[in-house]
């Protein structure tokens, strides 16, 4: 399923860069580009890394929605 339609990322790959060390929404951004359109995604791709990140037993870094 598209997270991240302006982007075209999905939640699998928003999952595989968490395991893979992405740790924030801004790193996020700069590996897939995700939030840097529209904007519209962020949340939930936020929403998803943090889930994520807990279920592999990472730290969360940084959630940053804003703009
Ligand atoms: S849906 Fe992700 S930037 Fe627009």
């Amino acid at each position: 399923m598209y997270v991240c339609i302006c982007r075209a990322v999905s939640d699998g790959q928003i999952r595989d860069a968490a395991c893979q060390g992405v740790c924030s929404l801004e790193d996020l951004s700069k590996c897939l580009g995700v939030g840097t359109g529209c904007g519209r995604c962020r949340q939930h791709a936020s929403d998803l890394l943090t889930e994520t990140l807990a279920e592999i037993g990472k730290p969360v870094i940084s959630i940053a929605l804003a703009a």
